[in-house]
C-alpha cells in the first residue's frame, strides 16, 4: 500500500476527461454495483450506441455539484488493492480558474489531458500553470484519443516533445507522458495491444506506484503553532501540524519571530507520549521553560525561515470585485492571521501565454505578481522551500470571503533590514505630562455631512477643557501632505492610510486627534483602526443623509458632480460604505452642531 494519493484531473470539455476517469473506475471494478448497472442501462440510450459511455459516471458528479453552489470542486474517493485515491474534478474553462486552483491546492499530482488529434493547446498551458502555481510537483500528461490518430507513434512522439518543452518553460518538476484512449481503454488500466511501442506504465499503474513524498529542499523542523493548550497551570503545550523535518525530545528549538530558545521537554502524538515526531503529524510539544508563544508563532530547528513584514507574491484573484492597489485584507499565512495590504501590483501574468502585462487592477481569475505588506512582522518562507508557510489567502475584511490565494516568491529586503528602535520616552510618559489619554476621534461621512464643522466645534470644547488636541481635516491635508493624491479608489486608500499613520504619531506625542475625512471604504476605516489601535480609536459616523448634504451643497460640489464635472464623487459616482460598528452616530439634519457636540462629549466620557 502506497498511502493516499490526492490528484486533480484537468481538461476541457471535449478532452475526454470524464470518460477517462469513468473508465478507470469501471475497469478497476471500483463502482458500486447499482451504479454500474445504471451506467449500462443509461448507455443504451446514450451516445455510444449501446457501448458503455463512461463519461456518464462523472457527469453524475456534475449534477451533484450543481445542487450546491457552495461546492466548487467535486471530489471522488476510490481504492484499489495497491492504493487509495481522492480525485478532484474541476471544470477546465478559464472562468473556472479559481475552482481549478482550489482543487489543485489539495492535490499532490495532476493528470492533464491532451487531445492527440489536437496536441498542446492554450488551455493545456493554462491548466499546467495553475497546477504549478498551487504547488503541484507531479504531472501526468495523458495524451488521449490515440484511437482517433490510428495509434500513430509519430504523432505521439511529436506531442511528447511539445510537452517536454512546456515542462521546461513552466519549470514543472516530475513529468510523465502516457498515450491512452479513454473510450477504448488503451493504457488506462490495461496495457494497450495497439501501442506496443509504448513501454511505460498504464495510467492507473502509474498512479498506484508514483511516489509523491516531498523530496524537495525543505529542511529542518518547522512547526507552525495552531493552538496554545493550557488545561491547567502546570501544563502548557503548543499544538500544530509539523510542516517539515523531525523533532526529538531534548532538541533545542527556536521560537520565531521572538528568537527565544528552549528545549523540547515532551512530545504528544494524539494522547501518546512520543520520543520523536515527523512531518505531517499533528503534535503537542511542551518546552522546558516559560516563553512567549502564541498562535502564528513557529517553532524551528535547523530551518532558516524569514521574519519580515513585506514580501513579493504571485496571487490568483478570486473575488467578483476587482483588486485595487493599496487595498487592505487579512492575510492568513501558516497559522497566522494578520492585517495586510496589497501595496503594488507589479505585473499581471497572462494565464495562457505567461506574458507579463502592466496592470493597476486585477479581475476575477487573473494572476499577478505583487508586493504585500503585513501590519507587523510575520514568519514565513518562500513557497518553493516550504509549501505550508509559503502560501496564503487574502480575506476581505468586510465580507469575510477569500478574495485571493497566493504563494510567496521572496521577501522584500527593505523590510528585513529595518528594525524597530525602542525609545525611552514613551507615549505614556508624554501623555502623562499632558495629563490626558491620547485618542483618535475619527469622523466619517459624506461631503457636506458636517464632519469638519463638528470636529472644529468639538476641538474648541476640548481645548477649553484643557485638553491638548490636533485636528486633521480632509481638504486641508489634501493641500499639503496628500497633495499628490486624487479621488481614485487607490488614492483614497493611500489618503486614509497616511492620515491613520499621522494620527498614530500624534497620539504617540500625547495628543487627542480629531480627523474629518469622508473615508468612504469600510476596509480603510478598519485599517485605520488597526494602525491606531482598537482602544484608542473612536469612529464617529456623521450620518446626515445624502439628500440633506446635497441640499446644503456648501461648496457647490454636488451640483458639479451631478453635471458630470467631478468624477468619482462620493455619494454620486463613487460609493460610501456605511459604518456598521461606529462607536458614535450623529445626524446633523436632526440636531444642531451644539447638540451634536454635547452628544459626542457625553459618549466620550468613558474614554477619558
Ligand atoms: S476621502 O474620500 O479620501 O476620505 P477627503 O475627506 O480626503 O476624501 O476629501 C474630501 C473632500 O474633497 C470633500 O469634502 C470635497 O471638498 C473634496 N472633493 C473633491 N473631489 C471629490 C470627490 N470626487 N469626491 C469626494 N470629495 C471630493
Amino acid at each position: 500500500m502506497n498511502g493516499l494519493l490526492k490528484f486533480i484531473t484537468c481538461g476541457s470539455v471535449d478532452d475526454g476527461k470524464s470518460t477517462l476517469i469513468g473508465h478507470m473506475l469501471y475497469d478497476a471494478k471500483l463502482l458500486f454495483a447499482d451504479q454500474e448497472r445504471a451506467l449500462e442501462l443509461d448507455s443504451k440510450v446514450g451516445s455510444r450506441e449501446g457501448e458503455i459511455d463512461y463519461s456518464l459516471l462523472l457527469d453524475g458528479l456534475m449534477a451533484e455539484r450543481e445542487q450546491g453552489i457552495t461546492i466548487d470542486v467535486a471530489y471522488r474517493y476510490f481504492t484499489t488493492e495497491k492504493r487509495s485515491f481522492i480525485v478532484a474534478d474541476t471544470p477546465g474553462h478559464e472562468e473556472y480558474t479559481r475552482n481549478m486552483a482550489v482543487g489543485a491546492s489539495f492535490a499532490d499530482l495532476a493528470v492533464i489531458l491532451v487531445d492527440a488529434s489536437q496536441g498542446i493547446l492554450v488551455q493545456t498551458r493554462r491548466h499546467a500553470r495553475i497546477c504549478a502555481l498551487m504547488g503541484i510537483r507531479h504531472f501526468v500528461f495523458a495524451v488521449n484519443k490515440m484511437d482517433l490518430v490510428r495509434y500513430d507513434q509519430k504523432i505521439y512522439r511529436r506531442i511528447e516533445k511539445d510537452i517536454k518543452k512546456l515542462a521546461v518553460d513552466l519549470e514543472l518538476d516530475h513529468v510523465n507522458v502516457i498515450p491512452v484512449s479513454a473510450t477504448e481503454g488503451d493504457n488506462v488500466t490495461l496495457k494497450s495491444p495497439s501501442m506496443p511501442w509504448y513501454q511505460g506504465k498504464t495510467l492507473l499503474g502509474h498512479l498506484e506506484t508514483v511516489d509523491v513524498e516531498d523530496e524537495t529542499e525543505e529542511q529542518g523542523f518547522v512547526l507552525p503553532v495552531q493552538r496554545v493548550c493550557r488545561p491547567n497551570h502546570t501544563f502548557r503545550g503548543f499544538q500544530g501540524q509539523i510542516e517539515s523535518g523531525t523533532v526529538k525530545r531534548g532538541d533545542g528549538i527556536t521560537v520565531l519571530p521572538s528568537r527565544e530558545k528552549a528545549i523540547v521537554q515532551s512530545i504528544l502524538v494524539t494522547d501518546q507520549e512520543a520520543s520523536e515526531a515527523s512531518a505531517g503529524k499533528a503534535v503537542t510539544v511542551t518546552l522546558d521553560r516559560e516563553i512567549d508563544v502564541s498562535r502564528g508563532c513557529i517553532l524551528v530547528k535547523d530551518a532558516d525561515l524569514i521574519v519580515s513584514s513585506m514580501f513579493t507574491a504571485t496571487i490568483l484573484w478570486m473575488d467578483d470585485v476587482e483588486l485595487t492597489q493599496g487595498k487592505n485584507f487579512l492575510v492568513k499565512i501558516g497559522t497566522k492571521l494578520i492585517p495586510a495590504a496589497v501595496m503594488d501590483i507589479k505585473y499581471r501574468v497572462d494565464i495562457n501565454t505567461g506574458e507579463h502585462l502592466a496592470a493597476t487592477h486585477l479581475y476575477k481569475n487573473e494572476i499577478a505578481v505583487c508586493d504585500i505588506a503585513a501590519a507587523d512582522e510575520i514568519v514565513y518562507d518562500t513557497f518553493r522551500k516550504h509549501k505550508g508557510v509559503g502560501s496564503f489567502i487574502l480575506i476581505d475584511r468586510v465580507t469575510n470571503m477569500t478574495s485571493a490565494c497566493g504563494v510567496v516568491e521572496h521577501s522584500l529586503r527593505r523590510s528585513e533590514n529595518i528594525v524597530w528602535q525602542k525609545l525611552d520616552i514613551t507615549r505614556e510618559i508624554r501623555a502623562g505630562k499632558m495629563g490626558q489619554k491620547p485618542l483618535t476621534l475619527w469622523f466619517t461621512g459624506l461631503s457636506g455631512s458636517g464632519k469638519s464643522a463638528l470636529a472644529n466645534e468639538l476641538e474648541k470644547r476640548l481645548s477649553v477643557a484643557g485638553r491638548f488636541t490636533m485636528l486633521l481635516d480632509g481638504d486641508n491635508i489634501r493641500m499639503g501632505l496628500n497633495k499628490n493624491l486624487g479621488f481614485e479608489p487607490e488614492d483614497r486608500i493611500e489618503n486614509i492610510r497616511r492620515i491613520a499613520e499621522v494620527a498614530r504619531l500624534m497620539n504617540d506625542a500625547g495628543l487627542i486627534v480629531l480627523t474629518a475625512f469622508i473615508s468612504p471604504f469600510a476596509s480603510d476605516r478598519q485599517n485605520a483602526r488597526d494602525i491606531i489601535g482598537e482602544g484608542n480609536f473612536v469612529e464617529i459616523y456623521v450620518s446626515t443623509p445624502l439628500e440633506e448634504c446635497e441640499r446644503r451643497d456648501i461648496k457647490g460640489l454636488y451640483r458639479k458632480a451631478r453635471d458630470g464635472r467631478i468624477p468619482n464623487f462620493t455619494g454620486i459616482s463613487s460609493p460610501y460604505e456605511v459604518p456598521e460598528k461606529a462607536e458614535i452616530v450623529i445626524d446633523t439634519s436632526k440636531q444642531s452642531i451644539e447638540e451634536s457636540v454635547d452628544i459626542v462629549l457625553e459618549a466620550l466620557e468613558k474614554y477619558f
